[in-house]
């Protein structure tokens, strides 16, 4: 069979029923892009034969090798990776007006945004990232740069163009129906690629920079064209606050997101950090996920979002690095970060479960493909999806991660999810194909 590959060796990855199953011995087929197989390796000679496979295909992973699922950033703003690392000096709002209005702005020019999104797009797949939920900004031909820069890399990816028509900086604001005009401009054309990785989502910015008529609006958008919305809710307490101000009629923050017809099945909301039992309800009767995004939560000191609250609520939940309030593009980095805050919330609260790294892993993987509607696509290893995945090598020469001749496999996985980093990561494959 031409263009098959079979991975023997350690795989590793969450279950409807576990948040991480390790796999000793194991053989996944993988035939066009897709998992056709994955069996104990005493079966490898039968299942080869079966599906009319070479032997030549059969790919042995080394003693400190495991494939786990390809990560997934369910919120991360592209523009803004020339920003990673620095002006964290203010709260959120502040922070949005002095740094990320004026960086994203320069995405005005599309030859500035074709060198810089090929970094970040780069920098994100060599981190593992091969499924990221994308801010561009406000400009239609930037944003349809970004999506040539993510097909020719070849990562799966949902691409918004982002709309914000008030309370805004004069050289960074949109004419509510030029606005919407170019929305519906940027969706057909990422939808006439005919690209099965790459799809367009409603992006209005934030209730603060959006009119009620603009949101309603892309609201009728994603329903005519039966594509996801992301949007931010509920990051800081200063935020909420000036929500409260500007749509006083409404009884909390999700519901005037809620009115506009944004909290759907096929909503991702970033941060929901300060949510009342109320808000939790509705995005639960809704379907609506969340993208915790620890590293952004902590840098710019918006809050500690109680994950466990949100995967005990039942409600589906993800990772995001939301670059560059999160100073890192790493997806570990943000599973860290996610055990980190967690802590936090158990240091200070009383008898609190923290989540455990196999949570942290779980909603890198296997939850961030829920929050965007891929389940049945990519997040672990199960016949029929498509093989997203990565080869670690927990032992490198160059890499830090050091492994001890008593660590178990599990030792060894956790060591990578703690101190792993992009030299670890020596394979990444998106649809059967081979990125870095
Ligand atoms: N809220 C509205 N816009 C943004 C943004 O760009 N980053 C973060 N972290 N929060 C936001
Ligand atoms: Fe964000």
């Amino acid at each position: 069979m031409n263009g098959a590959m079979v991975f023997c060796g350690t795989v590793v990855h969450s279950t409807k029923n576990e948040y991480m199953t390790i796999l000793e011995d194991t053989v996944i087929g993988v035939h066009h892009g897709k998992i056709i197989f994955i069996d104990e390796p005493g079966n490898v000679r039968t299942l080869l034969q079966a599906h009319n496979i070479d032997e030549d295909c059969v790919k042995h992973l080394g003693k400190h090798q495991f494939l786990v699922p390809g990560l997934i950033d369910t919120h991360a703003h592209a523009p803004q990776y020339p920003n990673c690392g620095k002006g964290l000096d203010s709260g959120l709002l502040e922070w949005l007006e002095k740094y990320t209005f004026p960086t994203e702005a320069k995405c005005q020019d599309p030859e500035y945004a074709l060198e810089m999104y090929t970094r970040t797009v780069n920098c994100l797949l060599r981190y593992g990232t091969t499924t990221a939920s994308y801010f561009a900004t406000i400009h239609y031909k930037s944003s349809t740069v970004l999506c040539d820069v993510i097909e020719k890399m070849g990562q799966r990816a949902f691409v918004g163009k982002v709309n914000m028509d008030t309370n805004s900086p004069d050289f960074y604001v949109e004419d509510t129906d030029e606005s919407l005009k170019e929305t519906e401009r940027f969706i057909q054309n990422v939808i006439g690629r005919k690209n099965n990785l790459l799809k367009p989502i409603v992006t209005p910015r934030f209730a603060i920079t959006c009119s009620m008529k603009l949101m309603s609006e892309l609201g009728k958008i994603s329903r005519k064209y039966d594509i996801p919305i992301q949007t931010h809710l509920s990051e800081s307490l200063n935020e909420c606050e000036a929500v409260k101000k500007l749509f006083p009629e409404f009884a909390n923050y999700t519901s005037v997101y809620q009115e506009a017809g944004l909290i759907t099945k096929k909503t991702i909301l970033a941060h929901a950090v300060h949510l009342s039992d109320c808000e939790m309800a509705l995005l639960k009767a809704n379907g609506a996920g969340i993208s915790h995004c620890p590293n952004s939560n902590i840098s710019l000191r918006s809050g500690l979002l109680d994950a466990q609250r949100v995967i005990s609520c039942g409600i589906k939940i993800g990772l995001g690095t939301d670059i560059s309030g999160g100073y890192s593009c790493s997806m570990l980095d943000a599973m860290r970060m996610a055990l980190g805050v967690s802590n936090v919330n158990s240091i200070i609260r009383q008898n609190y479960q923290p989540i455990d790294y196999k949570q942290a892993f779980m909603m890198a993987t296997l939850g961030g493909s829920r929050v965007l509607g891929l389940e049945d696509v990519t997040g672990n290893f199960e016949v029929g999806k498509d093989f997203d995945a990565l080869v670690v090598d927990a032992m490198t020469e160059s890499s830090l991660a050091g492994v001890e001749d008593c660590d178990t496999m599990e030792d060894i996985i956790q060591k990578f999810i703690y101190l792993g980093d992009d030299r670890n990561i020596i394979e990444v494959y998106v649809a059967g194909r081979r990125v870095v």
